[in-house]
């Protein structure tokens, strides 16, 4: 099979991809250059290119499958970038994506996003992931998937989960301003930081120690 990555990041699916086909059968695009360049490094051999989902630099019908995980969400025009991960499969290829539940189900920014909305309400209702994020259920993935004209339409859910050494581990990068999440986090001064450490801390139990956190995802999948 001849698999894409759309939204590749720094590879973590383009990987999982290689050892199923090989590196020579696979693709990825990312529009950040640091990503492609990462992933072109983690995943030697890959065709790893920079571009966005909504203009994918490839003929009709390259691949027998395109994917795009946690992407769909962050597309500028993702009924567009759907259609070209369609265009680009052949008739009867897959199009598949999962995007996580920020609204509900991905525990980490679920409890982050309440303890914030707690510390500075107004401020942090406007940036809550859970109200911006579009596609992150699974009613409007269907709706995106029959948009584009997929057929046989299946969407359901993905439960992972991630371990931490104690809380201190989770915490450490959301002072970085890494994604929504830590630029809302940067954006407060320090006392305002602790404040939000320390609600966060609370709304998942006060760990002491390891722990580990659950997350959901919901995926779609359609036929070309
Ligand atoms: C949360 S990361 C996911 C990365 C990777 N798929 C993974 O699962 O590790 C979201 C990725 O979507 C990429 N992205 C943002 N807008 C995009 C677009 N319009 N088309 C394709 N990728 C996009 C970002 O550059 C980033 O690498």
């Amino acid at each position: 099979m001849r698999l894409l990555d759309v939204g590749c990041g720094p590879g973590g699916l383009t990987r999982a991809l290689v050892d199923v086909v090989g590196a020579e059968n696979v693709s990825a695009v990312d529009p950040s250059e640091p990503f492609a360049e990462t992933c072109r490094e983690r995943v030697p051999g890959a065709d790893v290119r920079v571009a966005a989902a909504e203009e994918l630099p490839f003929h009709d019908g390259s691949f027998d499958a395109a994917l795009a995980q946690l992407v769909v969400n962050f597309m500028t025009d993702a009924e567009r970038g759907v259609g070209e991960m369609k265009r680009v499969v052949i008739r009867g290829g897959t199009v598949a994506a999962c995007t996580w539940d920020y609204a509900d189900g991905m525990t980490m920014l679920r409890a982050f996003w309440d303890a914030a909305r707690e510390v500075a309400p107004e401020d942090a209702a406007k940036v809550d992931e859970g109200v911006t994020m579009r596609y992150s259920n699974s009613a409007e993935l269907t709706d995106l998937w029959r948009a584009v004209g997929l057929d046989d339409v299946e969407v359901g859910e993905l439960w992972v989960s991630a371990d931490y050494e104690d809380f201190d581990d989770l915490w450490a990068p959301f002072p970085s301003g890494l994604a929504p999440s830590g630029a809302f986090c940067a954006s407060l001064d320090s006392a305002r930081q602790e404040t939000l450490r320390l609600a966060y801390s609370r709304r998942l139990g006060d760990p002491q120690g390891p722990f580990s956190l659950d997350a959901r995802a919901w995926y779609a999948v359609g036929r070309a």
